[in-house]
Protein backbone atom coordinates (compact mmCIF):
# COMPACT_ATOMS: atom_id res chain seq x y z
CA UNK A 1 0.00 0.00 0.00
CA UNK A 2 2.30 2.46 1.02
CA UNK A 3 5.12 1.27 -1.65
CA UNK A 4 2.09 1.96 -4.46
CA UNK A 5 1.00 5.49 -3.07
CA UNK A 6 5.21 6.10 -3.14
CA UNK A 7 5.09 4.81 -6.52
CA UNK A 8 2.23 7.10 -7.69
CA UNK A 9 3.19 10.12 -6.31
CA UNK A 10 6.81 9.62 -8.32
CA UNK A 11 5.14 8.68 -11.48
CA UNK A 12 3.19 11.70 -11.21
CA UNK A 13 6.43 14.15 -10.48
CA UNK A 14 8.39 12.27 -13.01
CA UNK A 15 5.95 12.69 -15.78
CA UNK A 16 5.00 16.38 -14.56
CA UNK A 17 8.78 17.38 -14.84
CA UNK A 18 10.43 15.81 -17.31
CA UNK A 19 8.17 14.54 -20.19
CA UNK A 20 5.71 16.40 -22.47
CA UNK A 21 1.97 15.65 -22.82
CA UNK A 22 1.91 13.14 -25.31
CA UNK A 23 -1.05 10.95 -26.22
CA UNK A 24 -1.33 7.37 -23.95
CA UNK A 25 -3.11 4.69 -23.96
CA UNK A 26 -5.22 2.93 -21.52
CA UNK A 27 -5.39 4.47 -17.85
CA UNK A 28 -1.88 4.58 -16.68
CA UNK A 29 -2.22 5.43 -12.59
CA UNK A 30 -0.86 9.21 -12.77
CA UNK A 31 -3.76 9.93 -15.61
CA UNK A 32 -6.19 8.29 -13.42
CA UNK A 33 -4.96 10.48 -10.14
CA UNK A 34 -5.46 14.09 -12.35
CA UNK A 35 -8.61 13.19 -13.54
CA UNK A 36 -10.04 12.15 -10.26
CA UNK A 37 -8.59 14.98 -8.90
CA UNK A 38 -9.90 16.96 -11.72
CA UNK A 39 -13.40 15.47 -10.41
CA UNK A 40 -12.68 16.27 -6.88
CA UNK A 41 -12.38 19.74 -7.70
CA UNK A 42 -15.41 19.61 -10.62
CA UNK A 43 -17.72 18.47 -8.05
CA UNK A 44 -16.14 21.21 -5.64
CA UNK A 45 -16.49 23.51 -7.72
CA UNK A 46 -20.70 22.80 -8.51
CA UNK A 47 -21.23 22.20 -5.09
CA UNK A 48 -19.56 26.04 -3.97
CA UNK A 49 -20.92 27.37 -6.65
CA UNK A 50 -24.41 25.69 -5.78
CA UNK A 51 -23.93 27.32 -2.20
CA UNK A 52 -22.59 30.58 -3.57
CA UNK A 53 -26.02 31.09 -6.01
CA UNK A 54 -28.15 30.12 -2.92
CA UNK A 55 -26.37 33.15 -0.91
CA UNK A 56 -26.56 35.30 -4.65
CA UNK A 57 -30.53 34.58 -4.64
CA UNK A 58 -31.32 34.91 -1.24
CA UNK A 59 -29.12 38.48 -1.67
CA UNK A 60 -30.46 39.14 -5.07
CA UNK A 61 -34.48 38.57 -3.64
CA UNK A 62 -33.76 41.32 -0.62
CA UNK A 63 -32.19 43.47 -3.25
CA UNK A 64 -35.31 42.83 -5.51
CA UNK A 65 -37.43 43.66 -2.66
CA UNK A 66 -36.01 46.76 -1.55
CA UNK A 67 -36.26 47.69 -5.15
CA UNK A 68 -39.90 46.16 -5.39
CA UNK A 69 -40.94 48.45 -2.17
CA UNK A 70 -39.39 51.93 -3.48
CA UNK A 71 -41.52 50.89 -6.75
CA UNK A 72 -44.34 50.35 -5.09
CA UNK A 73 -44.59 53.94 -3.89
CA UNK A 74 -42.72 55.39 -7.31
CA UNK A 75 -45.96 53.83 -8.24
CA UNK A 76 -48.33 55.68 -6.80
CA UNK A 77 -46.32 58.98 -7.60
CA UNK A 78 -46.93 57.92 -10.85
CA UNK A 79 -50.69 58.06 -10.64
CA UNK A 80 -50.62 61.22 -9.12
CA UNK A 81 -48.54 62.62 -11.57
CA UNK A 82 -51.01 61.42 -14.45
CA UNK A 83 -53.45 63.60 -11.78
CA UNK A 84 -55.19 61.15 -8.86
CA UNK A 85 -55.78 63.72 -6.12
CA UNK A 86 -55.28 61.49 -3.56
CA UNK A 87 -52.65 59.17 -2.69
CA UNK A 88 -53.50 55.21 -3.68
CA UNK A 89 -51.95 53.25 0.05
CA UNK A 90 -50.62 50.25 -0.73
CA UNK A 91 -52.90 47.47 0.35
CA UNK A 92 -50.64 45.30 2.94
CA UNK A 93 -48.17 46.81 4.46
CA UNK A 94 -46.06 43.22 4.92
CA UNK A 95 -43.08 42.81 3.84
CA UNK A 96 -39.62 40.68 4.94
CA UNK A 97 -36.61 43.04 4.88
CA UNK A 98 -34.51 43.57 8.19
CA UNK A 99 -34.82 46.34 10.76
CA UNK A 100 -31.36 47.11 9.17
CA UNK A 101 -32.74 47.19 5.67
CA UNK A 102 -35.98 48.76 6.35
CA UNK A 103 -34.16 51.67 8.31
CA UNK A 104 -31.69 51.70 5.96
CA UNK A 105 -34.77 52.38 3.18
CA UNK A 106 -36.27 55.04 5.42
CA UNK A 107 -33.53 57.43 5.92
CA UNK A 108 -33.16 58.18 2.17
CA UNK A 109 -34.34 62.02 1.53
CA UNK A 110 -35.35 64.09 -0.91
CA UNK A 111 -32.99 66.54 -1.94
CA UNK A 112 -34.93 68.56 -3.90
CA UNK A 113 -37.38 70.97 -1.78
CA UNK A 114 -40.43 70.74 -4.30
CA UNK A 115 -42.10 67.54 -5.11
CA UNK A 116 -42.89 66.67 -9.15
CA UNK A 117 -46.53 65.43 -7.96
CA UNK A 118 -49.27 67.32 -6.00
CA UNK A 119 -48.48 66.00 -2.65
CA UNK A 120 -50.66 66.18 0.14
CA UNK A 121 -49.24 66.13 3.35
CA UNK A 122 -50.51 62.96 5.64
CA UNK A 123 -50.59 62.29 9.40
CA UNK A 124 -49.42 59.16 9.88
CA UNK A 125 -51.11 56.92 12.87
CA UNK A 126 -48.32 55.14 14.61
CA UNK A 127 -49.96 52.52 17.13
CA UNK A 128 -48.30 50.17 19.33
CA UNK A 129 -50.46 47.87 20.58
CA UNK A 130 -50.13 44.68 22.50
CA UNK A 131 -53.41 43.01 21.34
CA UNK A 132 -56.83 43.63 20.93
CA UNK A 133 -57.54 47.52 19.64
CA UNK A 134 -60.55 48.40 21.69
CA UNK A 135 -60.89 51.59 20.61
CA UNK A 136 -60.91 51.37 16.60
CA UNK A 137 -64.61 51.89 16.30
CA UNK A 138 -64.19 55.21 17.72
CA UNK A 139 -60.61 55.67 15.41
CA UNK A 140 -62.83 54.58 12.68
CA UNK A 141 -65.62 57.32 13.31
CA UNK A 142 -62.90 59.64 13.57
CA UNK A 143 -61.26 58.99 10.01
CA UNK A 144 -64.94 59.06 8.19
CA UNK A 145 -64.23 61.12 5.35
CA UNK A 146 -60.94 62.16 5.67
CA UNK A 147 -59.12 59.56 3.16
CA UNK A 148 -56.38 60.92 1.91
CA UNK A 149 -55.21 62.71 4.29
CA UNK A 150 -53.79 60.39 7.11
CA UNK A 151 -52.52 56.69 7.36
CA UNK A 152 -52.56 54.21 9.59
CA UNK A 153 -49.51 51.59 10.95
CA UNK A 154 -50.19 49.27 13.92
CA UNK A 155 -47.17 47.24 15.72
CA UNK A 156 -48.81 44.07 17.72
CA UNK A 157 -47.34 41.42 19.32
CA UNK A 158 -45.89 39.11 16.24
CA UNK A 159 -48.13 36.69 15.53
CA UNK A 160 -51.17 39.02 16.86
CA UNK A 161 -53.94 38.58 13.87
CA UNK A 162 -55.52 42.15 14.26
CA UNK A 163 -59.78 41.51 13.47
CA UNK A 164 -61.63 44.61 11.90
CA UNK A 165 -63.75 44.65 9.26
CA UNK A 166 -62.40 45.46 5.22
CA UNK A 167 -63.96 48.93 5.95
CA UNK A 168 -61.84 49.85 8.69
CA UNK A 169 -58.96 52.50 8.66
CA UNK A 170 -57.07 49.15 10.27
CA UNK A 171 -57.40 46.94 7.75
CA UNK A 172 -54.23 45.44 6.45
CA UNK A 173 -51.95 47.95 8.46
CA UNK A 174 -50.71 45.53 10.25
CA UNK A 175 -46.44 45.95 9.83
CA UNK A 176 -44.33 43.30 10.87
CA UNK A 177 -43.32 43.02 13.77
CA UNK A 178 -41.45 41.95 17.15
CA UNK A 179 -42.00 41.40 20.64
CA UNK A 180 -41.22 44.05 22.58
CA UNK A 181 -41.30 44.14 26.38
CA UNK A 182 -42.41 47.17 29.09
CA UNK A 183 -39.47 49.42 29.51
CA UNK A 184 -36.70 47.63 27.52
CA UNK A 185 -35.19 48.80 24.26
CA UNK A 186 -37.46 46.43 22.70
CA UNK A 187 -40.28 49.71 23.09
CA UNK A 188 -37.87 52.11 21.13
CA UNK A 189 -36.86 49.52 18.29
CA UNK A 190 -40.77 49.16 17.60
CA UNK A 191 -41.31 52.66 17.62
CA UNK A 192 -38.28 53.01 15.16
CA UNK A 193 -40.13 50.50 12.88
CA UNK A 194 -43.41 52.02 13.12
CA UNK A 195 -41.53 55.45 11.96
CA UNK A 196 -39.97 53.70 8.93
CA UNK A 197 -42.34 52.09 7.79
CA UNK A 198 -44.63 54.84 7.69
CA UNK A 199 -41.63 57.16 6.19
CA UNK A 200 -41.75 54.49 3.06
CA UNK A 201 -44.75 56.46 2.23
CA UNK A 202 -43.61 60.32 0.88
CA UNK A 203 -46.83 61.97 1.85
CA UNK A 204 -46.01 61.50 5.36
CA UNK A 205 -45.20 64.60 6.97
CA UNK A 206 -46.51 64.13 10.33
CA UNK A 207 -46.08 60.81 12.77
CA UNK A 208 -47.88 60.45 16.04
CA UNK A 209 -47.29 57.84 18.27
CA UNK A 210 -50.31 56.26 20.46
CA UNK A 211 -51.01 53.56 21.99
CA UNK A 212 -54.49 50.71 22.48
CA UNK A 213 -55.55 52.96 25.53
CA UNK A 214 -55.60 56.40 23.72
CA UNK A 215 -58.59 58.07 21.99
CA UNK A 216 -58.30 61.80 19.70
CA UNK A 217 -60.08 64.20 21.89
CA UNK A 218 -60.73 66.94 19.12
CA UNK A 219 -62.13 65.70 15.39
CA UNK A 220 -60.15 65.55 12.46
CA UNK A 221 -59.90 68.89 10.74
CA UNK A 222 -58.44 70.28 14.17
CA UNK A 223 -56.01 67.88 14.56
CA UNK A 224 -54.63 67.89 11.37
CA UNK A 225 -54.69 71.25 10.97
CA UNK A 226 -52.87 71.39 14.21
CA UNK A 227 -50.10 69.12 13.61
CA UNK A 228 -49.62 70.18 9.80
CA UNK A 229 -49.24 73.74 10.30
CA UNK A 230 -47.26 74.06 13.34
CA UNK A 231 -43.37 74.77 13.06
CA UNK A 232 -42.44 72.20 16.41
CA UNK A 233 -42.67 68.44 17.12
CA UNK A 234 -44.70 67.79 20.31
CA UNK A 235 -42.14 65.42 22.40
CA UNK A 236 -42.22 66.31 26.23
CA UNK A 237 -38.68 66.55 26.95
CA UNK A 238 -37.78 68.18 30.92
CA UNK A 239 -34.59 67.67 32.83
CA UNK A 240 -35.82 66.71 36.51
CA UNK A 241 -32.54 66.46 38.93
CA UNK A 242 -34.00 63.54 40.98
CA UNK A 243 -33.12 59.26 40.82
CA UNK A 244 -35.77 59.14 38.23
CA UNK A 245 -34.71 61.56 35.84
CA UNK A 246 -30.56 62.48 35.92
CA UNK A 247 -30.39 59.59 38.29
CA UNK A 248 -31.33 57.43 35.10
CA UNK A 249 -27.99 58.51 33.40
CA UNK A 250 -25.10 56.67 33.05
CA UNK A 251 -21.69 57.97 32.82
CA UNK A 252 -20.70 55.41 30.34
CA UNK A 253 -22.65 57.78 27.62
CA UNK A 254 -19.65 59.86 28.14
CA UNK A 255 -18.57 61.78 26.23
CA UNK A 256 -21.02 61.75 23.07
CA UNK A 257 -23.96 62.24 25.78
CA UNK A 258 -23.26 64.45 28.88
CA UNK A 259 -25.31 64.52 31.53
CA UNK A 260 -26.40 68.58 31.38
CA UNK A 261 -28.10 66.94 28.24
CA UNK A 262 -29.92 64.09 29.64
CA UNK A 263 -33.29 64.34 28.94
CA UNK A 264 -36.48 62.14 29.97
CA UNK A 265 -39.83 62.48 28.47
CA UNK A 266 -43.36 60.54 28.14
CA UNK A 267 -42.65 57.90 24.93
CA UNK A 268 -46.04 59.19 23.06
CA UNK A 269 -44.54 61.66 20.41
CA UNK A 270 -45.13 63.32 17.53
CA UNK A 271 -42.80 64.38 15.15
CA UNK A 272 -42.69 66.18 11.84
CA UNK A 273 -40.52 63.95 8.77
CA UNK A 274 -37.35 65.63 8.95
CA UNK A 275 -36.89 64.25 12.88
CA UNK A 276 -38.59 61.20 12.32
CA UNK A 277 -35.57 60.25 9.13
CA UNK A 278 -32.98 61.27 12.13
CA UNK A 279 -34.20 59.24 14.67
CA UNK A 280 -34.35 56.12 12.09
CA UNK A 281 -30.92 56.58 10.54
CA UNK A 282 -29.37 57.22 14.45
CA UNK A 283 -27.34 54.11 15.33
CA UNK A 284 -24.34 56.06 17.31
CA UNK A 285 -26.51 57.43 20.14
CA UNK A 286 -29.38 54.67 19.68
CA UNK A 287 -25.99 52.17 20.00
CA UNK A 288 -25.22 53.89 23.59
CA UNK A 289 -29.10 53.97 24.99
CA UNK A 290 -29.18 50.13 24.50
CA UNK A 291 -25.67 49.02 26.23
CA UNK A 292 -26.09 51.73 28.60
CA UNK A 293 -29.85 52.25 29.30
CA UNK A 294 -31.04 49.07 31.28
CA UNK A 295 -33.63 48.78 34.49
CA UNK A 296 -33.94 51.66 35.80
CA UNK A 297 -33.47 53.42 33.17
CA UNK A 298 -35.77 52.90 30.36
CA UNK A 299 -34.91 53.72 27.01
CA UNK A 300 -38.19 55.00 25.82
CA UNK A 301 -38.01 57.66 28.05
CA UNK A 302 -35.01 58.99 27.28
CA UNK A 303 -33.64 58.53 23.82
CA UNK A 304 -35.56 60.64 21.97
CA UNK A 305 -35.81 63.54 24.09
CA UNK A 306 -32.10 63.31 24.88
CA UNK A 307 -31.51 63.13 21.46
CA UNK A 308 -33.81 65.84 20.03
CA UNK A 309 -32.14 68.05 22.92
CA UNK A 310 -28.60 67.18 21.54
CA UNK A 311 -29.24 68.41 17.81
CA UNK A 312 -32.67 69.63 17.12
CA UNK A 313 -33.64 71.43 20.71
CA UNK A 314 -35.22 74.36 18.69
CA UNK A 315 -37.50 72.39 16.65
CA UNK A 316 -39.12 70.61 19.34
CA UNK A 317 -42.34 72.07 21.51
CA UNK A 318 -41.06 69.83 24.50
CA UNK A 319 -44.55 69.40 25.38
CA UNK A 320 -46.79 66.10 24.42
CA UNK A 321 -50.41 66.84 22.72
CA UNK A 322 -51.46 63.73 24.69
CA UNK A 323 -53.19 64.13 28.00
CA UNK A 324 -52.46 62.04 30.64
CA UNK A 325 -53.34 62.17 34.40
CA UNK A 326 -50.19 61.44 36.86
CA UNK A 327 -52.29 63.64 39.47
CA UNK A 328 -52.57 59.87 41.71
CA UNK A 329 -48.80 58.97 41.74
CA UNK A 330 -46.96 55.71 41.11
CA UNK A 331 -45.71 53.86 38.21
CA UNK A 332 -48.98 53.88 36.25
CA UNK A 333 -51.01 56.85 35.35
CA UNK A 334 -54.63 56.77 36.09
CA UNK A 335 -57.36 54.35 34.11
CA UNK A 336 -60.46 55.82 33.16
CA UNK A 337 -63.34 53.31 32.51
CA UNK A 338 -66.96 53.56 31.76
CA UNK A 339 -67.80 55.25 35.32
CA UNK A 340 -65.60 57.97 34.91
CA UNK A 341 -66.82 59.25 31.03
CA UNK A 342 -68.79 62.15 31.55
CA UNK A 343 -69.42 65.41 29.27
CA UNK A 344 -67.64 67.39 32.30
CA UNK A 345 -64.47 65.20 32.01
CA UNK A 346 -64.39 65.21 28.05
CA UNK A 347 -64.85 68.87 28.08
CA UNK A 348 -61.89 69.37 30.43
CA UNK A 349 -59.26 67.52 28.85
CA UNK A 350 -60.03 69.89 25.85
CA UNK A 351 -59.82 72.72 27.47
CA UNK A 352 -59.31 72.87 31.42
CA UNK A 353 -58.48 76.98 31.59
CA UNK A 354 -54.86 76.66 30.87
CA UNK A 355 -53.11 77.92 27.83
CA UNK A 356 -49.87 76.69 26.20
CA UNK A 357 -47.48 78.13 23.38
CA UNK A 358 -48.65 77.00 19.26
CA UNK A 359 -46.05 78.52 17.04
CA UNK A 360 -45.07 81.07 19.58
CA UNK A 361 -48.57 82.02 20.64
CA UNK A 362 -50.84 81.34 23.17
CA UNK A 363 -54.02 78.69 22.48
CA UNK A 364 -56.23 76.83 24.64
CA UNK A 365 -55.76 73.79 22.59
CA UNK A 366 -52.80 71.75 24.64
CA UNK A 367 -54.41 68.03 23.80
CA UNK A 368 -55.27 66.17 20.85
CA UNK A 369 -55.35 63.10 22.30
CA UNK A 370 -55.50 61.37 25.57
CA UNK A 371 -55.21 58.13 27.50
CA UNK A 372 -55.18 55.46 29.64
CA UNK A 373 -58.72 54.47 28.99
CA UNK A 374 -60.40 50.96 29.51
CA UNK A 375 -62.50 49.20 27.06
CA UNK A 376 -65.23 49.55 28.82
CA UNK A 377 -65.36 53.83 27.91
CA UNK A 378 -65.75 52.96 24.69
CA UNK A 379 -69.59 53.37 24.59
CA UNK A 380 -69.90 56.00 26.76
CA UNK A 381 -67.62 57.45 25.01
CA UNK A 382 -69.24 56.59 21.25
CA UNK A 383 -72.17 58.48 22.43
CA UNK A 384 -70.73 61.49 23.32
CA UNK A 385 -68.24 62.11 20.03
CA UNK A 386 -70.92 64.67 18.20
CA UNK A 387 -71.56 66.35 20.95
CA UNK A 388 -68.50 66.98 22.58
CA UNK A 389 -65.64 65.85 20.26
CA UNK A 390 -67.19 67.44 16.67
CA UNK A 391 -67.05 63.78 15.20
C1 LIG B 1 -37.45 73.31 23.82
O1 LIG B 1 -36.23 73.13 24.46
C2 LIG B 1 -35.10 73.44 23.65
C3 LIG B 1 -33.88 73.04 24.42
O2 LIG B 1 -33.70 71.67 24.27
C4 LIG B 1 -35.13 74.91 23.31
O3 LIG B 1 -34.04 75.24 22.48
C5 LIG B 1 -36.42 75.21 22.58
O4 LIG B 1 -36.54 76.58 22.33
C6 LIG B 1 -37.63 74.76 23.39
N1 LIG B 1 -38.81 74.87 22.56
C7 LIG B 1 -39.75 75.79 22.75
C8 LIG B 1 -40.89 75.81 21.78
O5 LIG B 1 -39.70 76.59 23.66
C1 LIG C 1 -63.67 56.23 37.91
O1 LIG C 1 -64.93 56.05 38.55
C2 LIG C 1 -64.87 55.12 39.64
C3 LIG C 1 -66.30 54.89 40.09
O2 LIG C 1 -66.94 56.13 40.30
C4 LIG C 1 -63.98 55.70 40.73
O3 LIG C 1 -63.89 54.78 41.81
C5 LIG C 1 -62.56 55.89 40.15
O4 LIG C 1 -61.73 56.51 41.09
C6 LIG C 1 -62.66 56.77 38.90
N1 LIG C 1 -61.35 56.75 38.27
C7 LIG C 1 -60.70 57.84 37.97
C8 LIG C 1 -59.38 57.66 37.33
O5 LIG C 1 -61.14 58.96 38.19
C1 LIG D 1 -54.71 71.96 33.17
O1 LIG D 1 -53.73 71.17 32.54
C2 LIG D 1 -52.40 71.56 32.86
C3 LIG D 1 -51.48 70.73 32.00
O2 LIG D 1 -51.73 69.37 32.18
C4 LIG D 1 -52.18 71.37 34.34
O3 LIG D 1 -50.86 71.75 34.68
C5 LIG D 1 -53.18 72.22 35.11
O4 LIG D 1 -53.06 71.96 36.48
C6 LIG D 1 -54.58 71.93 34.65
N1 LIG D 1 -55.45 72.93 35.21
C7 LIG D 1 -56.65 72.64 35.71
C8 LIG D 1 -57.43 73.82 36.18
O5 LIG D 1 -57.07 71.49 35.78
C1 LIG E 1 -75.71 55.61 24.76
O1 LIG E 1 -76.83 56.28 24.19
C2 LIG E 1 -77.98 55.44 24.07
C3 LIG E 1 -79.04 56.22 23.32
O2 LIG E 1 -79.01 57.58 23.62
C4 LIG E 1 -78.43 55.01 25.46
O3 LIG E 1 -79.55 54.17 25.37
C5 LIG E 1 -77.29 54.26 26.14
O4 LIG E 1 -77.64 53.94 27.44
C6 LIG E 1 -76.04 55.10 26.15
N1 LIG E 1 -74.94 54.29 26.64
C7 LIG E 1 -74.07 54.73 27.53
C8 LIG E 1 -73.07 53.77 28.00
O5 LIG E 1 -74.09 55.87 27.93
Amino acid sequence: MWNKMKLRSKLDREEADYFPPTPRKGWPIGRLVRFVSLLVVFIAGVVSGLYGSAHYTRYFNSQTELFFSATIYSTNCNKELSGMKSFVQPTNMMHSMTDDELFWRASMVPKMGEYPFNRVPKVAFLFMTGGPFPFAPLWDRFFTGQKGLYSVYVHTLPDYKLSVPETSAFYGRQIPSEETSWGSVSLVDAEKRLLANALLDFSNERFVLLSESCIPVHNFPTVYEYLINSAHSFVESYDENAPQGRGRYSGHMAPDIKLYQWRKGSQWFELHRELAVNIVSDYKYYSLFRKHCKPSCYPDEHYIPTYLNMFHGALTANRSVTWVDWSRGGPHPARYGAPNITLEFLRSIRNNGTFCLYNSMPTSICFLFARKFAPSALEPLLNLTSTVMGF
